[in-house]
């Protein structure tokens, strides 16, 4: 079932549920965890996700870009500071554990941690305990730690900028959020999701669209999911998304998407004369004929491909489940 939880779905694809089922394990453990994936995939998105599962409401979240602080910094920054202890320290400071304190703090980019930050926080992790810069005073935070990278961490080991014993630390419980491409319908609940947060009466893709959407590899993950959603959405002038409007590089001239039109049975076919003689001869209403037509397309479609259900509902540019429910419907 399609879950929203503050603004993130969770999705319906196997690889994401089996994972989710492991993030309510780490939740619940508040364990060091380690979150893998490459960009986009929602890295940050399963870190604070994590944290409101796994915590009070007013539990302090600590966010750290590792990448974007200096070496010279980032040791400070983390574990605070005495006054005095370096050229430009003139406040003492806390530090972001401290920030993070009965909370979780969650370290992203770890691989751009330097040597010896990698060792300070190796024993904080195993012990609680740290030292300010230029303190010999050993102070306790009690915070839950989450790291994540885009980069396999194992690499950086054997290049030697990554500590080995750090890794097996952090990667106590390990996630790693499969690419957007590995998440089969998910892609589909996605783009309807993001295009429904940017405008409510801008409902639709079109089949071509929709068809396009599975198609492309997505090298940026949700990322630029969201983000071709969004501008589609913004910039187009009707009211349905086409695959032109997102701009799908290499997508544009492919033949297959523009013409992939296969051949109905004759059978399946309904003509418009036999449905207002369904009206006027069975007495059905407007709403009842057209339903009844729908089935009927919808029948057409899974002929097409072969009782495919995934592939019919993708042809007829509809999510699989909606399909359903129009079957279903007396
Ligand atoms: N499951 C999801 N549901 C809703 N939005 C998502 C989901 N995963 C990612 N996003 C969105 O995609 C973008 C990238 O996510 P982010 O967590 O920053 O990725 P990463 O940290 O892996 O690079 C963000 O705008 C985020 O809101
Ligand atoms: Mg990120």
């Amino acid at each position: 079932m399609e879950q929203v939880i503050s603004d993130v779905v969770i999705g319906e694809s196997a690889v994401m549920r089996d994972m989710m089922s492991r993030a309510e394990l780490v939740a619940k453990a508040r364990k060091t965890t380690l979150i893998t994936g490459p960009t986009g995939v929602g890295k940050d998105v399963l870190a604070s996700w994590l944290h409101r599962r796994g915590q009070s409401p007013d539990a302090p979240f600590v966010t750290v870009n590792c990448g974007a602080l200096p070496e010279s910094l980032i040791e400070s920054e983390l574990f605070g500071h005495l006054r005095g202890a370096f050229t430009g320290a003139q406040d003492t400071r806390k530090g972001l554990i401290k920030n993070a304190a009965g909370g979780t703090l969650f370290l992203d980019e770890i691989n751009s941690l330097c040597l010896n930050a990698q060792s300070k926080l190796l024993r904080f992790l195993e012990t609680g305990e740290y030292r300010r810069v230029g303190s010999d005073h050993l102070e306790y935070a009690n915070v839950w730690v989450l790291a994540a990278s885009n980069r396999n961490l194992q690499n950086e080991v054997q290049r030697g900028s990554f500590r080995e014993d750090l890794l097996f630390r952090l990667a106590v419980m390990h996630l790693d959020i499969p690419p957007l491409r590995m998440r089969d319908g998910d892609i589909e609940l996605l783009a309807r999701h993001f295009l429904t947060r940017v405008s409510n009466d801008l409902g639709t893709f079109t089949p071509r669209a929709v068809r396009a959407i599975y198609k492309y590899a997505w090298p940026g993950n949700v990322r630029e999911l969201k983000a071709r959603v969004e501008r589609a959405a913004y910039l187009s002038r009707s009211s349905t998304i086409d695959m032109a409007d997102l701009e799908l590089d290499g997508l544009e001239s492919s033949k297959e998407l523009i013409m992939e039109k296969k051949p109905l049975k004759k059978t399946s076919s309904i003509a418009l004369s036999d449905l207002y003689q369904l009206i006027e001869k069975e007495g059905l209403t407007l709403g009842d004929a057209i339903a009844r037509c729908e089935k009927a397309i919808i029948q057409a479609a899974l002929d097409v491909e072969h009782g495919n259900r995934t592939q019919a509902a993708r042809r007829l540019g509809i999510h699989v489940r909606t399909m359903f429910k129009k079957l279903a419907n007396e």
